[in-house]
């Protein structure tokens, strides 16, 4: 491997630091603490261990955690009254309603449901629109982390090639966004995509986000261009043990790796910083709401 490793534990670690300082602050200085409602409907494993661990690490830097766990039968009513009542609780400045939500509640009107200043998962109709049209707007966790990463990598990403894969609302339609904002020159690749190879050997920079295992090969890849790898696939590791799996990214890493100039790997890449942008996010929506100074380096 000759690529530098973009160690995404040790960046989201000084993100979390820089938050919990500036909580620190908002307190002292302003009797302030931000505060992060979790809705969590049902008993998805893998949902009430994400919420378990977004609850430990906003009480770690300092800020107050609401978590609503409800039952998997929740009427959508019932839902909505729940986010009315946090839209208008002052101790509340950021709302994530953990996805997928059940079969037989709209996502689509449970999240359009969230005022929109305290989505800090940045999937408001209307923080998409912001996000697109280069306003301010909440960013989605993903993709900002992404983003510091790149920054924090080459400084300027002005008139860069990006070649985003993947076409999600969750990362690949914003990360575009921010990479434009940026002054990349974007694309946006996904599955149906002509020679993909091709259009990806000519990025100086890739996000792969396309949720197929080890699908992006070392010689697509431009040497030395940074790649950033937000798959997170779990898949057969018979060397472990019989029945035993392992988690890969979207990118090949063994051959990436030798051609990239830079790469996050998985785990340990991109995974760390969503939760801690869902922080920074926090945050920044608290500094909004009061009209105090904005986190400086947290924010797209
Ligand atoms: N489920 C898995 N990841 C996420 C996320 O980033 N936000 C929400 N709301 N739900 C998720």
């Amino acid at each position: 491997m000759s690529a530098t490793l973009i160690d995404g534990k040790v960046f989201a670690a000084s993100v979390r630091d820089k938050v919990a300082t500036h909580v620190a602050r908002l307190k002292e200085a302003m009797g302030v603490t931000p505060g992060l409602a979790v809705v969590l409907v049902g008993d998805d494993p893998a949902s009430e261990v994400y919420v378990r661990s977004k609850g430990k690490m906003t009480v770690e830097v300092g800020m107050n955690s609401y978590e609503h766990k409800l039952p998997a039968e929740t009427s959508e009513v019932d839902l909505l009254a729940l986010i009315e009542a946090l839209n208008a609780d002052k101790d509340v400045h950021g709302i994530l309603v953990q996805l997928p939500l059940p079969d037989h509640l709209n996502e689509a009107l449970v999240i359009n449901a969230i005022d929109p200043a305290k989505d800090v998962d940045g999937f408001h109709i209307s923080n998409v629109g912001l996000l697109s049209t280069g306003q301010k707007a909440m960013v989605p966790c993903t993709p900002l982390g992404c983003l510091m990463m790149l920054r924090d990598h080459h400084g300027s990403l002005s008139g860069l090639n990006a070649v985003v894969i993947g076409r999600s609302n969750i990362v690949g339609k914003p990360m575009a966004q921010l990479l434009l904002g940026d002054s990349c020159t974007v694309t946006i690749a996904h599955s149906r995509t002509k020679d993909l190879p091709e259009v990806v050997r000519r990025a100086d920079i890739v996000v792969a986000a396309v949720g197929r295992a080890n699908f992006v090969q070392g010689d697509w890849i431009k040497p030395g261009a940074t790649v950033i790898d937000v798959g997170i696939n779990r898949i057969p590791a018979p060397e472990k043990g019989a029945g035993k799996s392992r988690l890969v990214g979207d990118v090949d890493f063994t051959s990436a790796s030798t051609v990239a100039g830079a790469i996050t790997p998985v785990p340990g890449g991109v995974g760390p910083m969503t939760i801690a942008c869902l922080l920074a996010n926090t945050l920044t929506a608290c500094c909004r709401s009061h009209g105090f100074a904005e986190p400086e380096g947290l924010t797209a």
